[in-house]
């Protein structure tokens, strides 16, 4: 990591440490913990059935990335009911079983080059990568859940995203190709706080990244300098959180009882990496690096949590993607280089 930028971001918690309270204790039990922030931010996933279903409907040959993909058509539930969606897999070939990761896109998923979704690079390190457009899932306007009913506590779309997310791993499992016990949720920005609440509740995740991931993702509302209020993102995006989110905690950023070092925690013990952007300040990387900070102690072995933050605006680029991809080669996921 750049020093200058490594030396201006500890100035930077350092003066915000001055200015609020230290953030609320770590708690240690994951279940509670999940289920804290299931009522009372981003609403309670369903329990209720639903036809489970996934199916290949096309398998080539991509020789220009000497790989196989597949598009695998998924049944998931949303607030709405149900919906199918289509995932893109490519699985390099070559390798018997291969680490997965998974991308939650904000394009449509029928488009494949994608400069936030380096499909070569990591085909190369011998890793499979999968991809879904999260506005097939549930369109991401504010007014979506407005016909219906809602409880303070009924999910959101960040929920049901992250519903669907863990419907891909459903169908991985069943995949020869893939290996199960190797599996990544990527997410930029929405996705980013997206693949962290997917990360945190399904222990299928081997790996969590949230990149820029900003409020209401890996980012301490309390270290928040100047970036997003819990005021300003519940009243922009209601339909993201539980109506409890807004209800609750507007206007309560530096006095909450909670903050979102908790939900990291609850990765742990696996890995889990959190990634910001100098002149992202809508997201505070401050904040974001004062989340790695306050979490980590809850994992044992520091080399499971990796922090990194680079020069540039709010992007997912190849920067991170590398970042994110020597994080796994450290922790032994690829057999190639
Ligand atoms: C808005 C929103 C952020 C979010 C971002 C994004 O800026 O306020 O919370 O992370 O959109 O998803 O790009």
């Amino acid at each position: 990591m750049n020093l200058r930028i490594f030396l201006a971001a500890i100035l930077a918690c350092a003066f915000c440490r001055a200015e609020v309270k230290t953030p609320p204790q770590l708690n240690k039990n994951r279940a509670e913990v999940l289920s804290f922030f299931a009522k009372n931010v981003y609403g309670k996933m369903p329990e209720a059935s639903f036809v489970r279903e996934a199916k290949v409907i096309k398998t080539e040959k991509v020789p220009e990335f000497s790989a196989t993909r597949k598009i695998v058509r998924i049944n998931t539930l949303t607030p709405l009911g149900e919906k199918a969606f289509n995932a893109v897999c490519y699985f390099p070939d070559g390798f018997e079983k291969t680490p997965v990761f998974i991308y939650i896109s904000f394009r449509p998923s029928t488009e494949t080059a994608n400069s936030r979704w380096p499909i070569a690079e990591i085909l190369a390190r011998g890793a499979s990568t999968v991809s879904f457009c999260y506005e097939d899932v549930l369109k991401d306007k504010a007014d979506v859940l407005s016909c219906i009913e809602r409880k303070d506590d009924s999910w959101g779309a960040i929920s049901a995203w992250a519903f669907a997310a863990s419907r891909v791993v459903d169908y991985l499992e069943t995949e020869s190709l893939a290996d199960a016990s190797k599996i990544a949720i990527v997410g930029h920005s929405r996705l980013g706080k997206t693949a962290l609440w997917a990360g945190a509740n399904d222990k299928r995740f081997a790996m969590t990244v949230a990149n820029n991931s900003g409020c209401f993702g890996a980012r301490l509302h309390s270290r928040n300098l100047y970036g997003e209020s819990i005021e300003r993102i519940t009243n922009f995006f209601p339909h993201w959180f539980a109506p409890n989110a807004g209800k609750l905690w507007s206007g309560k950023d530096y006095s909450l009882p909670f903050d979102q070092h908790w939900l990291v925690a609850a990765v742990s013990p696996r890995l889990m990496a959190i990634g910001s952007a100098l002149d992202d300040w809508w997201a505070c990387p401050p904040g974001e690096m004062a989340c790695w900070e306050y979490s980590a102690p809850a994992w044992k072995d520091r080399s499971c949590i990796n922090y990194h933050v680079r020069p540039g605006e709010h992007e997912l680029t190849s920067v991170d993607w590398k970042e994110y991809l020597d994080f796994a080669a450290r922790n032994k996921w690829f057999s190639a280089k």
